[in-house]
C-alpha cells in the first residue's frame, strides 16, 4: 500500500474511497457487525438497505470512526482509518491524527443535531472556524454560498427553531459539506420528517450525488435509491445478503429475507400514505 497523509488531494492508490475488509463489531459480546466487505467508488452513490437492527448505522459509525472495530480493516481513499500498521502490527493512530481523518468524512444524522443558539450560519461557521483554521470572512462568505446551496440563502440568520425540520436537516448538509468532505454518510436523514418536508432534503441529496459526491445512505426512501443510487446494498444481521444495481435489487431481489424487508417496506408505505389521506380528510371536515 502507498503511503498517502490525509492532505493529499491526489489518490495514489487505485483503492476504492471506501474499502472495508471483513468488519466485525460487537457490543460486550453481541456480535453486531459480523464480518461486512464493502468497496465504494470514488462518486458512487450506495444505498444501503436494511431491517431495523441489522447495523446499519454502526456501520456508518465504524467507517466515521466513532466506534472502534474488533476485526477488519477500513481504508479510506487509500489511507487506513484509526490506525498504522507497523512490522505487521496495528497500533491505533493518536487523537489528533484520527480527527483528521475524520475531517474527510461528512456525517448527517436522523437528527439535525444543529447547535440551538446559533444561527444556520454561524452553525455551518463553527467547524471551519474553529477547527479547520479558516478566517471568519471567508469561512462566512462559503456558508452562505452552501446555505444557497441547499435553497436557503434566505434563512441565513434564522435559528434552528426557527426552521423546519426539512429546513434544519439542509442546513446540516451544508454544515457537513462545509469541511470540504470526500465522503458523506446519510444515517435515514428523511426518516424523521414530515412527509412534505422529505422532497427537498432529497432533492440536494440527488444534486450532491448528480455532483459527483461520494455518499453512503442509509434509507427507506425506495424512490430516491431506485433513481439515485448507483447501486443497493441490502444488508441484514450484520452481514451483506445482496447487493447490485437498485432497479435489480428492488424489483428482483433474490433472498428472501431481502423480498420480505422490501415487502414489508411496501406495505408500511401504503399504510403510511392512507394514514395521510385519512389526516388530510380530517382536517378538511
Ligand atoms: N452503543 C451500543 N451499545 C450496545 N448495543 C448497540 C449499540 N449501538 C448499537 N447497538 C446494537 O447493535 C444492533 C444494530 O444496531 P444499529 O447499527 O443501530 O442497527 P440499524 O441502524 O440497522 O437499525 C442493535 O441490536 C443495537 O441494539
Ligand atoms: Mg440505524
Amino acid at each position: 500500500m502507498t503511503q498517502t497523509s490525509a492532505r493529499d488531494t491526489t489518490r495514489t492508490s487505485a483503492m476504492p474511497l471506501v474499502h472495508a475488509v471483513n468488519v466485525h463489531k460487537s457490543f460486550s459480546g453481541n456480535e453486531v457487525l459480523n464480518g461486512i466487505d464493502m468497496d465504494v467508488a470514488a462518486g458512487e452513490v450506495v444505498c444501503l438497505l436494511g431491517p431495523s437492527g441489522s447495523g446499519k448505522t454502526t456501520f456508518l459509525r465504524c467507517i466515521n470512526q466513532l466506534e472502534t472495530i474488533q476485526r477488519g480493516r477500513i481504508w479510506i481513499d487509500g489511507e487506513l482509518a484509526g490506525y498504522e500498521e507497523k512490522g505487521g502490527k496495528l497500533h491505533r493512530l493518536a487523537d489528533k491524527s484520527i480527527a483528521a481523518q475524520r475531517r474527510e468524512i461528512g456525517m448527517v444524522f436522523q437528527r439535525f443535531n444543529l447547535f440551538p443558539h446559533m444561527t444556520a450560519l454561524e452553525n455551518i461557521m463553527e467547524a471551519p472556524v474553529q477547527v479547520g483554521g479558516v478566517r471568519k470572512s471567508d469561512a462566512e462568505k462559503r456558508a452562505r454560498e452552501l446555505l444557497g446551496r441547499v435553497g436557503l440563502g434566505e434563512r441565513c440568520d434564522a435559528y434552528p427553531a426557527q426552521l423546519s425540520g426539512g429546513q434544519q436537516q439542509r442546513v446540516a448538509i451544508a454544515r457537513a459539506l462545509a469541511m470540504d468532505p470526500k465522503l458523506m454518510l446519510f444515517d435515514e436523514p428523511t426518516s424523521a420528517l414530515d412527509p412534505e418536508l422529505v422532497g427537498d432534503v432529497l432533492s440536494v441529496m440527488r444534486e450532491l450525488a448528480e455532483g459527483g459526491m461520494t455518499m453512503i445512505v442509509v434509507t427507506h426512501e425506495m424512490g430516491f435509491a431506485r433513481e439515485v443510487a448507483d447501486r443497493v446494498v441490502f444488508m441484514d444481521s450484520g452481514v451483506v445478503v445482496e447487493q447490485g444495481a437498485p432497479a435489480e435489487v428492488i424489483n428482483n431481489p433474490q433472498h428472501e429475507r431481502t423480498k420480505s424487508f422490501l415487502s414489508r417496506i411496501r406495505e408500511e408505505n401504503e399504510e403510511y400514505a392512507a394514514a395521510l389521506v385519512e389526516r388530510a380528510e380530517a382536517e378538511k371536515l
